[in-house]
């Protein structure tokens, strides 16, 4: 079984959940350390999900915020390697999900990695359009679901 998603209060478990996002998100392309933090993760709009083992690492993160009225955006999703393909993303993702809903928004965007494109499609997103490309070197799609 799973462990659950919860939203990460004390000290460790934020410090697990920016290692994951950097072990995942950021390491592999060089970036250093701080690259994985944002400016606006500590505004009071912003929703932290977090799956930790039993030894308190991360297994999975991601986040949602209110980008536009009606509108969520969820970023920062990584699932650590050792944890990928076992339902982790998917749990994240629908955690992130049912907080943009209990905020009455009705629909979710994000912007994939190409890699990640066929994930968010399993869990009901279209592509509207490509969008940036990250280091220089990562394509990314813009993606929506209705809530
Ligand atoms: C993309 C990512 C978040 C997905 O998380 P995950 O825990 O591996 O995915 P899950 O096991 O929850 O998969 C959920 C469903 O999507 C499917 N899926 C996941 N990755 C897939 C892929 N690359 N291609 C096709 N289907 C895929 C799974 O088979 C599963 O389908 P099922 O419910 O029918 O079994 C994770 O692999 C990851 O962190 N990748 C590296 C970082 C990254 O790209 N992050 C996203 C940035 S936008």
């Amino acid at each position: 079984m799973l462990p659950p998603v919860r939203t990460p209060h004390s000290p460790s478990d934020r410090a697990a959940y920016y290692q994951l996002r950097y072990e995942v998100l950021r390491q592999p392309w060089q970036q250093p350390p701080g690259s994985e933090h944002a400016e606006d993760d500590a505004l009071p709009d912003t929703f932290h999900a977090l799956v930790t083992a039993p030894d308190g690492t991360a297994l999975g993160v991601g986040r949602v915020h209110t980008a536009a009225p009606g509108q969520a955006q969820v970023r920062f999703m990584a699932v650590h390697p050792s944890a990928q393909g076992q339902g982790v993303g998917r749990a994240v993702l629908e955690y992130l999900e049912a907080e943009a809903r209990r905020r009455g928004l009705t629909e979710c965007v994000l912007h994939a990695r190409e890699q990640a494109v066929p994930f968010y499609q399993r869990l009901g997103y279209e592509v509207v359009a490509p969008s940036h490309t990250l280091f220089g070197s990562i394509p990314h799609f813009l993606m929506r679901k209705r809530l």
